[in-house]
């Protein structure tokens, strides 16, 4: 039976949502570890209705080899690799997944900030290398976070739940957001009042034109020499090179990120040299529930996107009018 829709997916997601997929779409998905060439992606898309792509940049000249294209979908909450505006233009959709990966990505931000807190890495290291031989009472000392300050940087979904579990930890928390969140116990500050009090630093904002390389090297000077910098976000929010010598001269004490500029990193990066620094590969969401809900939910706005209905979730919901 021929299938009414064609769907080029850039990975394949979770089974259950490739099941759903497959049984309406003729499936086109790449398969392999590197991501796709541009190249394979636009010959690919010339006859197709509908993309899945996974931070894959789609932009003008990819749209353009794309004539039929009826809809987007990419199991995230950013989308900082597709132009919207160029979307817009072609009357195209956008679907992305926000809310349902925020509770994931607030338990592996605090995580990160507990690693780094109670040194786990190192301590790890040490251990697996056989060095641990008594139990010296002044040795590897952590920090406690009952009592020290968080200051998040973007207070949305993702950056308040953040809140509410530091808070029962008994964190102090201030944060920085273009808009006054009402959120009992949590204070606003201006960005550079949060980095000079903040004892860790959580990023969790979009990545824009305006919050790209919002850290550097004037701001983390003004950054506590004990302070540890969480990035979950957007590696391109934090300039890189800046970071690595606010870390080699201990301007600041420790980043702890679970996203990089560029990524992957590669195995010859100066960063990977440092002993203050712990990184994860981009794994917010990576729960098997998070996930499968995420493919689940980009599956339905791309079956809505091609049968002409409402996405659920639309970063450019106007088009849809
Ligand atoms: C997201 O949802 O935006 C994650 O970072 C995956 O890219």
């Amino acid at each position: 039976m021929t299938k009414p829709f064609r769907v080029v997916m850039t990975r394949p997601i979770m089974q259950p949502a490739m099941d759903l997929l497959s049984g309406q779409c003729e499936l086109r998905v790449w398969e392999q570890e590197a991501p796709i060439d541009a190249a394979t992606l636009k010959d690919w898309l010339r006859d197709c209705d509908g993309l899945l792509c996974v931070g894959d940049r789609i932009d003008q000249a990819v749209l353009a080899a794309a004539p039929q294209l009826k809809v987007i979908s990419q199991p995230a909450v950013g989308y900082d690799n597709i132009d919207i505006d160029a979307c817009n233009r072609r009357k195209i959709p956008v679907g992305y997944t926000p809310g349902i990966l925020t509770d994931a990505t607030a338990d592996l931000t605090i995580t990160h900030l507990l690693t780094a807190a109670r040194r786990f890495c190192e301590d790890w290291d040490f251990v697996r290398s056989g060095k641990w031989r008594y139990n010296i009472p002044t040795f590897m000392l952590g920090t406690d976070i009952q009592g020290k300050t968080l200051g998040i940087i973007g207070f949305g979904q993702i950056g308040q739940a953040v809140a509410r579990r530091a808070q029962a930890f008994g964190m102090n928390i201030i944060y920085f957001d273009n808009e006054t969140k009402n959120v009992p116990g949590c204070e606003r500050k201006e960005l550079e009042q949060l980095l000079a009090a903040a004892d860790f630093v959580s990023l969790h904002v979009s990545l824009t034109p305006q919050t790209r390389r919002l850290l550097s090297t004037e701001q983390f000077a003004l950054m506590k020499p004990t302070a540890v910098l969480i990035n979950m976000a957007r590696g391109p929010i934090v300039d890189s090179e800046a970071l690595v010598m606010a870390l080699k001269t201990k301007t600041i004490a420790f980043a702890s990120l679970d996203v990089f500029d560029p990524e992957p990193i590669p195995a010859d990066h100066p960063i990977l040299a440092l002993d203050n620094v712990v990184i994860t590969s981009h794994r917010g969401s990576a729960t098997l529930e998070t996930r499968t809900a995420m493919s689940l939910l980009a599956a339905e706005n791309l079956l809505n996107g091609l049968s002409g209905k409402p996405l659920r979730f639309c970063v450019n919901a106007a088009v849809q009018n």
